[in-house]
């Protein structure tokens, strides 16, 4: 007798990667050109940048180097605030520090999970010198307050569009509205080449700033491009370029980007429209629908309600071969946030019970049908 065989876990996530992929990096390899800056980066700048409709665009080693960049761009002396979501990656509270400003958490709305501009307005004070709206899983934030503030109030908008390339708001290309925006292209997001970023930027002078972080703190940006004789140390910098054995996968990768967001986007309306009677029995809580605004579709995912039920839908979910994960642990309850910032667990009552709720499911390029469906019938058994 045959023992049944166990099927195949829905992977959480996997990247895909061409032939193509491979000789492009054997091509950059065999030219012996392989640092940062090279030719193949300069092409993937230019692609960037026509999307992002005009933005001066730097390759970066991460979504977190640019983000770094960014803040010490702006220049934040100390004492400067910058409010940004509790629910979101460390890398972008880490940066505001590391340039020696303070950030400030505030909330998100649980519908959309994208940061409350009712609440940025709480806290804007006179030491705010920036804003920093994440796009969530790719759903584009309520731009238009936070663009209505920056010029209000002058204080920077940061764009964090780690999981938004390729996504919309009213037809603007997300990373490419605020005076900055922060793309990765991490291993784990849509258009990935291991490890990489880039940060695009709209002002004039920022961009020489940006430059000049980037190259080490010199101005040898400008002398590669015959501005300058020589290159010298200007200011404070460090080395954040992408090599161009990496550069050469991304460019691949973000050829076609709207048929790769059209395939996730089928899959995230897949789960959202099957899950939906569980949503109005109450037991979860999904997303809001897909409007005009054009989400990138990165993320799909759903709150287990009551709160306390998600640990056990995780560990069902498990158990039925399906890899599911939850997400950002808040910053304002993190071990370094309460000793350093003196911030406190239930201070931010909607991040919390988000943080506590949720559960992401499997979305990649390389996500089946049937696997759609099977982490369906698993999650509405899970739930029951
Ligand atoms: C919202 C957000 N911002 C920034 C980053 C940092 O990007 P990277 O991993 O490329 O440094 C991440 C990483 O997952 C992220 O989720």
């Amino acid at each position: 007798m045959s023992a049944r065989r166990k099927p195949r876990p829905v992977r959480f996530h996997r990247s895909l990667h061409s032939r193509e992929e491979a000789e492009a990096v054997a091509r950059v390899l065999r030219s012996g050109r392989t640092g940062g800056g090279g030719k193949v980066s300069r092409r993937v700048e230019s692609v960037i940048r026509r999307w992002t409709g005009g933005a001066r665009v730097l390759l970066t080693p991460s979504g977190s180097a640019a983000l770094e960049m960014a803040f010490q761009a702006l220049r934040l002396r100390p004492g400067d605030e910058v409010i940004l979501p509790s629910f979101a990656f460390v890398s972008a509270a880490n940066a505001i520090l590391r340039a020696g400003g303070r950030p400030v958490f505030a909330e998100v709305e649980e519908e959309s999970l994208n940061l409350s501009p009712d609440d940025v307005r709480r806290r804007l004070s006179a030491r705010t010198r920036a804003v920093l709206p994440v796009h969530y899983g790719g759903r584009p934030c309520r731009m238009d307050e936070f663009l209505a503030m920056g010029r209000q109030k002058g204080v920077a908008i940061v764009e964090d569009a780690a999981h938004a390339y390729g996504g919309r708001w009213q037809g603007k290309p997300l990373g490419g509205i605020g005076d900055f925006g922060v793309y990765s292209f991490h291993e784990t997001k849509s258009f990935s080449c291991g490890e990489g970023g880039a940060l695009t930027i709209r002002s004039k002078k920022l961009v020489q700033r940006a430059e000049v972080i980037q190259e080490k703190g010199t101005d040898r940006t400008k002398f590669l491009r015959g501005d300058v004789g020589q290159y010298v140390w200007r200011e404070v910098g460090s080395s954040y370029l992408l090599g161009d054995v990496l550069a050469a996968i991304l460019e691949i990768q973000i050829r076609d980007v709207q048929p790769q967001i059209a395939r996730r986007r089928r899959w995230w309306q897949m789960y959202r429209d099957e899950l939906l009677p569980l949503a109005e029995s109450g037991r979860i809580v999904l997303p809001l629908p897909l409007d005009e605004d054009r989400s990138a579709c990165h993320i799909f995912h759903l709150q287990v309600r009551p709160v306390r039920d998600r640990n056990r839908v995780l560990r069902a979910l498990s158990r039925a071969g399906i890899e599911s994960s939850f997400h950002f642990v808040p910053l304002h309850s993190s071990p370094f946030g309460r000793r350093v910032l003196g911030t406190r667990r239930g201070d931010l009552p909607i991040t919390e019970r988000v943080a506590r709720s949720l559960i992401r499911l499997p979305l990649h390029p390389l996500l089946r049908e049937s696997e759609v469906k099977r982490t369906i019938r698993a999650v509405r058994k899970a739930v029951g």
